[in-house]
């Protein structure tokens, strides 16, 4: 395998490269058939702290080698001690990778992925991934289950929140950073943990939003929208990559040769490990492709997958598949030479026992400067999605009353996903307030989690609002109705939320909302209801902190939305790059155009979308030419000027249109984007290059090329606040 093309090769010193090699040979020799299946076999730790039999069933597995991984470990000397019994018990003494669904930070919890998103920085993710590394190897893991780089247009399905919205464009950037904030420069640094793009492929387009769901993609959708994270994600050098539970054209992706075979080991030339899903191997069964655990294996194997997370059809089924000719040598060799690669990339066998340093644990947990990068990047992810009159920022002086059972739950400032975070590091939106003001502030919970109201909640509530000078409610979801298997067919705020915001919005007292949401809403009446509307997300441990900031302006909120918030639940699923169609809505005199009869086309708030307390003005659109060569550049460059009173950070997008294709193309769609900080009165120059590649899509001779012809870019605040449109030439 190749770890020397500059992908998951730049993740380890060169003069290791030829010595990781030759020891995975060596082994691979020294393996009897049984060993090499072992090595395939992932057995979470679940069972440890179940029964005594199954204990000590997965002790004696791993000490007779029949275990190559774990996952869901969670105290430090319980994966010692099965460390310990690999390396010490086993016969070749191959230690375990050791995973974990670090997903928005291990103790240190970070906002939710959506939100990060939000900041269109993914710096800020690399910075993110890079602590919740530093904290979760120093808790004895070596590998995490993420990022999630699945792109998806409908807010019902619950794990938006781990992914970064419905453009690949924004997905593959914030993919790229968390790769790298995950491993680091070298992945035998004690501090680095493998990475894991999931889930293989297009598990964010389960229909109607329902979790584990079909799904029923083309391939150009699969290729332009689903694919290019993964494939950036591969080009960062991911270690690892985990299967989607959902079918492709009907064939589960875990048995699914031309996608893992094909494009991702074929075309992409990947050299990792990949990894199924929870018992996604064994679930061809269900899905009705497989009759039983053997052909199960048998399909899963040979497909290109490499690891059985927790179904056991692999250790049970392989070595049999194997003996009788069903599975080659080479392809269980190939599976298991990726298995032993990882783990002389992490450094294990060296020192097996790296990640276990309960002083190096004591330190990192929860360090001050892991917290100060939590509450930047709750800060840089908050979008304010509208500001009516100026509402917001509040004065520190006005006597302000809290409503809103959220904004006092430790639990749902974390957000889902956040197994090793305690609700009580939390700092809640509530003790965020009176620690920001330094004193006591009114509070009513309003309705009962996740949403329940009586009529003495909202008359209590209405009391607190009445003798303020501004009422600020937090409302939204708890983090139990967002991530795995908590998809909603209601995108509305749960419960009677709506009738408590109603009854503050008819007393005289200014109300303003945080919203705290693992997904896009469809809030319409919210958004007619309440001038000023801060969108929090699941803020993470410095939530509480961050919000006071941005309510009281020492903060400037700069996020911008990385998914749409549609109008109603009846236009999902949408998003910004829709295709035109034969009948333009802008062509309304006929009446037989595109569109709802009951509802607009528009999302509520656009991909894109987030306000400032300042403003910023774009002027001056330039076009370095209006003609390329396919092998030329082009350079745009916006002028951009902070018109506000505050400086500021911008956010500047550039779309693109491709008039005419041999396919149809997006009205517009997301091309790249860059942030600017400015000071009042502050102007600066920001440019882009374009490149024939970045035009490029799957045409209709089904291959990735820039087809010649007339392009529109434009620049804009949101997908539907364009400033300025200019028009090039792709040159024959
Ligand atoms: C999820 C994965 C996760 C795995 C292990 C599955 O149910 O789909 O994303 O990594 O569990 O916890």
């Amino acid at each position: 395998m190749p770890l020397s093309d500059g992908r998951l090769g730049q993740y380890v010193a060169d003069g290791r490269r030829a010595e990781i090699q030759s020891r995975v040979s060596s082994l691979l020799e020294q393996m009897t058939l049984e060993e090499k299946v072992g090595q395939l076999n992932q057995r979470s730790v679940h069972f440890v702290t179940g029964t005594e039999d199954e204990g000590a069933a997965l002790e004696s597995a791993v000490a007779d080698g029949e275990v190559g991984s774990l996952l869901n470990a969670t105290d430090l000397e319980t994966k010692r001690h099965l460390q310990q019994l690999a390396v010490e018990e086993s016969r070749l003494g191959i230690p375990l990778l050791i995973g974990f669904d670090v997903i928005h930070g291990y103790e240190t919890i970070f906002p939710i992925p959506l939100a990060q998103a939000a900041s269109w920085n993914p710096d800020l993710a690399e910075r993110a991934e890079r602590i919740a590394a530093t904290e979760a190897a120093a808790a004895g893991h070596n590998w995490t289950f993420a990022p999630m780089v699945d792109v998806s247009r409908d807010p019902r399905w619950g794990r938006v929140m781990e992914g970064a919205g419905e453009s690949p464009v924004l997905g593959s950037a914030f993919a790229e950073a968390r790769v790298r904030g995950f491993q680091g420069e070298d992945l035998s640094d004690p501090d680095t943990v493998l990475a894991c793009a999931k889930h293989f492929a297009a598990y964010g387009a389960v229909e109607g939003g329902r979790e584990y769901n079909t799904v029923n993609v083309s391939e150009t959708a699969l290729r332009e929208r689903h694919l290019p994270p993964f494939e950036a994600s591969v080009q960062a050098g991911v270690g690892s990559l985990m299967n989607a539970f959902n079918v492709h054209e009907r064939i589960p992706a875990s048995g699914h040769e031309s996608l893992v075979d094909g494009v991702l080991k074929g075309d992409w030339d990947f050299s990792g490990v990949l990894v199924s899903d929870w018992a996604s191997f064994r679930e061809q069964i269900q899905h009705g492709t497989a009759t039983d655990r053997r052909e199960a294996a048998r399909k899963a194997i040979e497909a290109g997958s490499d690891i059985d997370m927790a179904s056991e059809v692999v250790i049970d089924e392989l070595p049999g598949l194997v003996r009788e000719g069903d599975i080659s040598e080479e392809r269980l060799d190939d599976a298991v030479r990726r298995v032993l690669t990882v783990k002389g990339l992490l450094g294990l066998f060296e020192d097996p026992y790296r990640y276990f340093d309960a002083e190096r644990r004591e330190e990192a947990m929860l360090a001050d400067e892991h917290r100060e990068a939590a509450r930047e990047a709750a800060c840089e992810s908050f979008v304010l999605l509208q500001n009516e009159g100026d509402r917001l920022p509040l004065d520190p002086e006005a006597d302000v009353a809290l409503v809103g059972a959220l904004a006092d739950s430790g639990e749902d400032t974390l957000g889902a996903w956040s197994f090793e975070g305690r609700p009580e590091d939390a700092i809640t939106v509530r003790e965020g307030l009176e620690s920001f003001l330094d004193r006591a502030v009114p509070f009513a919970p309003g309705y009962e989690l996740p949403g329940e109201v009586t009529e003495a909640s909202i008359e209590a509530a209405v009391e607190t609002a009445t003798d303020a000078d501004v009422a600020v409610t937090v409302v939204g979801e708890t983090a139990a109705i967002t991530g795995e298997a908590a998809s909603r067919a209601d995108i509305d705020l749960p419960g009677h939320q709506r009738r408590l915001v109603e009854a503050l919005a008819e007393t005289d007292t200014p109300v303003v909302a945080v919203l705290m949401n693992g997904r896009p809403l469809a809030i319409d009446w919210l958004a007619e209801s309440v001038p000023a509307i801060l969108d929090v997300w699941h803020p993470g441990v410095e939530g509480g902190p961050a919000v006071a900031e941005t309510l009281f302006g020492e903060h400037v909120p700069a996020g911008h939305l990385p998914m749409s918030f549609p109008s109603s639940v009846g236009q999902v699923p949408l998003a910004h790059d829709r295709l035109p169609t034969g009948r333009p809505a802008e062509d309304a005199e006929s009446g037989y155009t595109t569109g709802y009869i009951d509802a607009p086309n528009e999302p509520l708030f656009a991909f894109g979308h987030g306000q400032s307390y300042t403003g910023f003005a774009y002027t001056d659109l330039t076009l370095s030419t209006d003609a390329i060569d396919a092998g030329e550049t082009l350079e745009a460059t916006v002028t951009v000027e902070n018109v506000g009173d505050v400086a500021g950070r911008d956010v500047v997008q550039f779309y693109v249109r491709d008039l005419v294709g041999s396919r149809s193309r997006p009205e517009k769609e997301l091309l790249d984007f860059e942030t600017v900080e400015l000071a009042p009165g502050e102007r600066a120059d920001v440019p882009i290059t374009i490149e024939d590649t970045d035009l490029a899509f799957w045409t209709a001779d089904r291959e990735w090329a820039a087809e010649p012809g007339e392009f529109d870019l434009m620049v804009g605040h949101a997908a539907d606040d364009i400033a300025h449109t200019e028009r090039f030439a792709l040159l024959e």
